[in-house]
Parts: structure tokens; sequence; C-alpha cells
């Protein structure tokens, strides 16, 4: 049988991933090509002092600031196969992370097979079928590299590894037009200094959100976070204040809260999530709704039942991001082997169907159909299981889920601890340097 030509669109940790895996079956597989919009692998982990674009006029991905730490410790946020280096703490600075997988990728010889500089336009399937024989579907994927010169070449898949946290979810703030200080969005933060001594409102309480309040609160005036969620009860630096969230702006520019109070600020700091978009798919084409909140539907939140040659790896949220692509990856190459068989497209729709509607039913909004968090223990065993392939431990759960505990206990401590596997069931707390 003729090697299968997969192509892998982005040199993040999902298309590294892919990639190290596709090249490990050369009986199956030939070298992927993968694309690549920067000149560097690591994608949001590459951080980029610059905001904006490129002199190129491509959009900068990357959304990492300056004194980002991991929220999650190396011992279950590494690929499985492929530990941290041992001496280091448990939560790393991103250059820590962008090291590893810079070492990941050159440890699996993937460096020769990205086009560096190498934007994705369009990725088109064409289906044909010859007489007596199924349909066969062909990728399109057309590209254009740094000289701007196109290319148009054919794959039997795809991997869609562009990631979803660098188009910036800018909410509809009423009255917004009266507000004549700073507006920005945590994807264009970079570092607290800027603000020194300034008023700022941070709407949204996510990582970000919750981060960079806490970072900008030692070195601004007054910081208050507003945010959605139940008042946290947990210590936040002085300076840091919570608020209800963002009604409106009043004419005279103050800010005014769902709870009616109101607040003058020199900056607002928007850290209200990341838009889903693949401007090189289009999505009717695929039978799939792509929407700024949600994609479907996804069989197994990984393929358009229409087409199931293309993968999207890695669209959930609340996900432990390198163990879920490790088993998405090995899942979606046994689906392009024959060794997985999937249900007919109409009964993977359906499926979909019924999951999303369960999810509606438990009050869950269309935003966040795509998060997993508890659900993706499950998931990713059923993958391993139905794919052939060893399954995530279970110490990477029991430690996730105290990382989560110790956050919510002290989101500005947790960090101090480090953390050792004792075993695939057990870990323990080396140290606390509180
Ligand atoms: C601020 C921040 C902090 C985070 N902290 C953590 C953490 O502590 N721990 C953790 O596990 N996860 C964390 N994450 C989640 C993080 O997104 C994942 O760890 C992981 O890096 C995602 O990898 P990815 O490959 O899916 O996407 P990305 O890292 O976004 O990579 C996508 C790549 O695709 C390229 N690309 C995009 N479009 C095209 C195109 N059209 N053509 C060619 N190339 C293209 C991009 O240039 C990029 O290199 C964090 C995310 C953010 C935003
Ligand atoms: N390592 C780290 O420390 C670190 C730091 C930053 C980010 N990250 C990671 O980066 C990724 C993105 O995180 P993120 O925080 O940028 O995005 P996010 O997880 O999508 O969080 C955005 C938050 O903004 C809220 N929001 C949206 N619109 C709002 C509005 N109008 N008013 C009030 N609140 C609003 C959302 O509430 P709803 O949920 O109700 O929509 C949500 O809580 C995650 O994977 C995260 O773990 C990690």
């Amino acid at each position: 049988m003729a090697q299968l030509r997969v192509a892998v669109v982005g040199a993040g940790a999902a298309g590294l991933c892919a990639a190290r895996h596709i090249l490990a079956r050369p009986a199956v597989y030939a070298p992927p090509v993968v694309y690549e919009l920067t000149k560097n692998v690591g994608g949001t982990w590459c951080y980029e002092e610059r905001v904006g674009r490129y002199a190129n006029g491509l959009p900068i991905p990357s959304s990492m600031y300056k004194n980002l730490r991991t929220n999650l410790p190396k011992e279950v946020m590494m690929f499985p196969d492929f530990p941290f280096d041992e001496p280091l703490p448990s939560f790393l600075p991103h250059q820590e992370v962008q090291r590893y997988l810079e070492r990941y990728c050159q440890s699996y010889r993937v460096t020769p097979h990205i086009r560096f500089s190498t934007v994705v336009e369009g990725v088109i399937p064409v289906t044909s079928q010859a007489e007596g024989s199924q349909p066969k579907t062909v990728w399109e994927v057309t590209s254009s590299d740094k000289e701007g010169v196109q290319k148009t070449e054919s794959f039997d898949s795809v991997f869609v590894c562009s990631g979803h946290y660098s188009d910036p979810c800018l909410p509809d703030i009423p009255g917004i037009e009266h507000f004549k200080g700073t507006v920005m969005h945590s994807h264009s933060y970079r570092s607290p200094e800027p603000y020194s001594g300034q008023s700022v409102v941070v709407l949204g309480a996510g990582a970000s959100g919750l981060d960079i309040a806490i970072e900008l609160a030692g070195v601004s005036g007054q910081v208050i976070l507003s945010h959605g969620k139940p008042p946290f009860t947990f210590p936040l630096p002085p300076g840091l204040r919570q608020a209800p969230p963002l009604a409106r702006v009043n004419q005279d520019g103050a800010f005014s809260f769902q709870d009616g109070s109101t607040a003058r600020a020199q900056v607002l700091l928007l850290c209200t999530g990341y838009n889903y978009t693949f401007p090189y798919l289009r999505g009717d084409a695929l039978g799939l709704e792509v929407r700024k909140e949600l994609v479907s539907p996804l069989y197994r939140f990984l393929l358009p039942p229409a087409f199931p040659s293309l993968f999207i790896i890695g669209i959930c949220k609340l996900i432990l991001p390198f163990p879920h692509f490790h088993c998405q990856v090995q899942f979606a190459l046994r689906v392009l082997e024959g060794s997985v068989r999937l249900p007919s497209r109409a009964q993977m729709e359906e499926e979909v169907r019924e999951q999303m509607e369960a999810k509606r039913r438990l009050g869950v909004p269309s935003k966040h159909l795509l998060r997993l968090q508890k659900e993706q223990w499950g998931y990713c065993q059923e993958l391993a299981r139905d794919g052939r392939f060893a399954p995530l431990p279970p110490v990477s759960r029991s430690l996730y889920e105290e990382v989560w505990r110790s956050r919510n206990v002290h989101p500005q401590n947790y960090r101090k601890a480090n953390y050792r596997l004792a075993s695939d069931n057990q870990w323990e707390l080396r140290e606390w340097h509180p």
C-alpha cells in the first residue's frame, strides 16, 4: 500500500505531537508536511515581545506574557512519553516549556519536515469515485511562503493544529465609546510595568484575568477584577478588589457594574477569552458549523463526520493539553490506518447531537459545550481503549485535581509546591516554599 500523506497545520505542541507520531510509523505514513506561519516551533509558548502584526502583515499568534508560569505542574503537563528535565521545579516559566517543545521536536527529528514562515490559506476536500470503488477524498492544501509564493499540494489527511488562543473575544460593552482611556485584550498584554501607578479594570476572571490582575496589583494604583463568577473567597493582594461584571460605560466615562456601583479607571483590560477561527477552512463545505464559541459537529471532539480524514486536535477547553493531544493524535492515526472503524456519518452526527443535547439539558450554554474538565479523563481513556494504546496513568487526574484545589485555595502560592510522581497511581508533595 502507498504511504499516506498527511499535512499538519501549525508547529505548536499539537502539531509537533502529530508529526512525531506520524514519523514513528514509516510503514504507513510518508513524512508529514508541517506548515508553520512563524519562524519558530512552540506556538503559544514562543514568547514574542511585539504585539500586533509581523512585518509581513500576519498577526502575531502568541498570547504569552513575560512573567507567565505554568498553571499545571510539569509532572502531568508533559507528553506522557517525554518528561521535562528532572531538576526543574514543578511550575515552570514559559521559557522552559518552549525549551521542552524544542527538545521534543529535535528528539523526534520533526524539524526537517517543518515549512517555517508558511501560512496555510486553504484546505479543500476533493472527492472522486472510480468505477466500482469507494469514494476517495484528497485534501488540497494551499499555502504561501515568505516570498509570497503560493502552492497547492494534495494530501490524504489534514491535522488541524493551529490553536485557538490567538483571536481575542471582544464583548459588546454598551457606552464603550464614552471611555477615553486605553482598551486592550490580554492577547496583547506582556508585562505590568507600562501600567505602573495606573488604575485598571480587568474584565473576566479566567486564568488570564486572575493571574494578570494579581500581577498588576503589584504595580498599579488600583485594580478592579470584574467578573461573573461567585466572588472569590481566597486572599487577594492589597490594591486588588472584585466587582460584578461590567454593565456599561456611563456618559462621563465611568464604569458601571451590574450591582449599580461605579468606578473610574485609566485602563480597561479585557481578559475575556478567545474565538475559534479557522480562516483556511470552509465550514459549510465540511458539514461543520464554525462559530466563535463552538465548532460542531465534531465526532469525539475530533473530526467532522462528513470528512473523517480531517482531524482538529485540541479544540476542547479545560483539559490537560499535551496528554490530551497525545491521545487524540494516536487515535486519529488509527482511524486513518483503518484499525479503528468509525460508525456511519449519520450515526456519528446523531451521537454528537445527543451528546450536545444532554449537556444543554444540564444547562450548559453553547459557549461552554467544548469544555471538558471532569469529562476529559473518561474521554482520553476511551480513545486509548478503542485505539489500543497506553491510557494516561491515573496519577494525571489525581495531581491535576489536587492542583485545581490548591489554586482555588491560594492562587498566589500554589506554584510554590513541588511534586514528584511516586508511581502511575501516586504523587508526593516534595517541597513547599511558602
Ligand atoms: C496565556 C496562555 C497560558 C497557557 N498556560 C498553559 C499552561 O500553563 N499549561 C498548559 O498545559 N497549557 C497552557 N496553555 C494552553 C496552550 O494553549 C497549550 O498548552 C498548547 O500550547 C496549545 O498548543 P496548540 O499546538 O494547540 O496551539 P498553539 O500553541 O497556538 O500553536 C498553533 C500553531 O499554529 C500556527 N498557525 C496558526 N495558523 C496557521 C496557518 N494558517 N498556517 C500555518 N500555521 C498556522 C501558529 O503560528 C502556532 O505556531 C496556555 C495558553 C495560553 C494562551
Ligand atoms: N499558565 C497560566 O497561569 C495561564 C495564564 C493565563 C491563561 N492560561 C490559559 O490560557 C487559556 C485561555 O485563558 P483565558 O483566561 O485567557 O480565557 P478563558 O479561559 O476563556 O477565560 C475568559 C473568562 O472571561 C469571562 N468573560 C467573557 N466575557 C465576559 C464579560 N463580558 N464579562 C465578564 N466576564 C467575561 C469568561 O466567562 P464565561 O466562562 O462565563 O464565558 C471566562 O471566565 C486557558 O487554557 C488558560 O488555562 C494559563
